[in-house]
């Protein structure tokens, strides 16, 4: 009994013994290649590796660049055009992304990007003094450039000895070469007292080169110059025009559709004409040259630093009543004007110049006064007691202003935020400490 159980037990264990291959599992056939090059070829999943990085960090720039063959030339991104063999940024270049994207680059983790290169000729007037204030607080390099036929040096005194900033005598009738990224272009003569002094010097400010091709000397010159440097060194250009474009309009307000209105042969025609054809040639140069450009339409404009007895309206009057002077009104003191403070105008040239649409843009304080409202807050501000004078009205003065601004609000989401009698007691201490010298005011410049 018992062998025989024994023998069943060597039976069952010879059958046990014998091999019998396991099931092929179907995913080793897959890991298995998988392992091995895991294992063995290390080496080669690190290059692998490399190289998909770098791809990568070589693609994502040129994403964000305006064009593949947009190169980074000096500090500013340049298109190199093969056929014509000039260099130009293009205007889709800055409807893909902002300026200051292409000004910006690749900048290594801890440092930090540098600013703009700008010039802004006309930099030591009023408008143009406080927009080199705003440029410089954002960490820009400017260069002004003027010829202190208006402007004062003491409007950017304050930034002497600063190395991001550069001030140049000089007449944008002459060219110049600067390499820059952007071009603000201000000098002008731009209130009636000082361009109807030298009519044909104020044409010549803001033209151009003309005469080469048409053997004219006075069609003459800044704007042109101004442009031709924008397009030599691919620099975006910002042309301040006026409402003066619309002359006495027959619309209103003024929308930037409207034509204009203009006496081409008054005594006003050198400054509307001028602008009209410094609008023309920035036209000209960006759909036949790709510059880009920027056109502001700039109705009246008040603040520190206007020149004191320049002729325009709010200095005018404001001059007079601290002087105990009547205030002097032309004709029956209903026409009307609108009246921008210039931080709101500063904003919106730069909002404008950083966007990405050409314009025209109508730059101005909707709010509409006549002659007699803005004497009127004049006197509540300075002086109840002034007088008002009433003189004949001068040639071609506008009857109606007010600018439509739903262009501006839309595209650049910019619209003016200081009212009239806001803005005006800034003026006015600034001109009370001019005129009488009066330091405890303390700088009332800033805004
Ligand atoms: N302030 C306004 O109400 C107003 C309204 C519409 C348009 N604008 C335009 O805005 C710009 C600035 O106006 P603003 O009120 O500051 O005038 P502004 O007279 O105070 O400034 C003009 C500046 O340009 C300089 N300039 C003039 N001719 C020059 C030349 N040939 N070369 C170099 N520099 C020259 C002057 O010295 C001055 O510094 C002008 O183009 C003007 O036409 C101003």
């Amino acid at each position: 009994m018992g062998s025989e159980l024994i023998f069943r037990g060597h039976e069952a264990q010879h059958q046990s013994d014998e091999y019998q291959p396991k099931p092929p599992k179907p995913w080793l056939a897959v890991i298995r290649p998988v392992r091995y090059l895991l294992r063995e070829q290390r080496f080669v999943f690190l290059l692998i590796g490399i190289a998909i990085a770098t791809l990568f960090f070589s693609l994502i720039p040129s994403t964000s660049s305006p064009s593949p063959a947009l190169t980074f030339s000096g500090e500013s991104y340049v298109r190199h055009d093969s056929i014509s063999g000039e260099s130009f940024l293009t205007a889709e270049s800055t409807r893909l992304v902002p300026h200051r994207v292409i000004g910006a680059g690749k900048v290594p983790l801890g440092l930090k990007r540098k600013g703009l290169r700008i010039v802004v000729t006309g930099g030591a007037g009023f408008v143009g003094s406080h927009l080199v204030d705003r440029l410089i607080a954002r960490g820009d390099s400017v260069i002004v450039v003027d010829n202190f036929f208006t402007g004062r040096k003491e409007n950017v005194v304050h930034h002497f000895g600063n190395p991001r900033f550069e001030l140049i005598r000089h007449d944008v009738v002459e060219p110049l070469l600067l390499e820059v990224d952007q071009i603000y272009h201000l000098a002008c003569p731009a209130s009636p007292v000082h361009y109807k002094h030298n009519p044909v010097k104020t044409i010549i400010s803001f033209l151009l080169f003309i005469y080469f091709f048409f053997d004219i000397s006075t069609n003459v010159v800044g704007t042109l110059n101004m442009l031709g440097l924008a397009k030599r060194v691919g620099a975006r250009f910002l042309l301040t025009s006026t409402s003066e474009v619309y002359g006495d309009p027959l619309e209103h307000p003024q929308k930037e559709t409207y034509w204009g209105n203009v006496n081409p042969i008054g005594v006003r025609s050198c400054y509307d004409e001028g602008k009209r054809t410094a609008e023309t040639l920035a036209m000209d140069y960006h759909r036949g040259a790709g510059v880009e450009v920027r056109i502001a339409r700039i109705f009246n404009t008040y603040g520190p630093r206007m020149c004191i007895d320049d002729g325009r309206v709010v200095s005018n009057f404001v001059a007079q009543a601290l002087r105990k002077e009547p205030m002097t009104v032309y004709g029956d003191g209903k026409q009307t004007r609108s009246f921008q403070y210039v931080s709101d105008l500063v904003e919106g040239l730069m909002r404008l110049m950083e966007g990405e649409h050409v314009g025209p843009f109508n730059l101005g304080n909707p709010g509409e006064f006549t002659m007699l409202e803005l004497a009127k807050v004049v006197q509540e501000t300075i002086d109840p007691e002034a007088k008002i004078e009433f003189r004949p009205n001068t040639e071609d003065d506008p009857h109606k202003r007010k600018p439509d601004i739903s262009r501006a609000k839309e595209l650049l989401g910019w619209e003016p935020k200081i009212p009239l009698h806001k803005g005006l007691p800034m003026m006015v201490s600034d001109f009370r400490q001019r005129i009488f010298g009066d330091q405890k005011e303390g700088d009332s410049t800033a805004f």
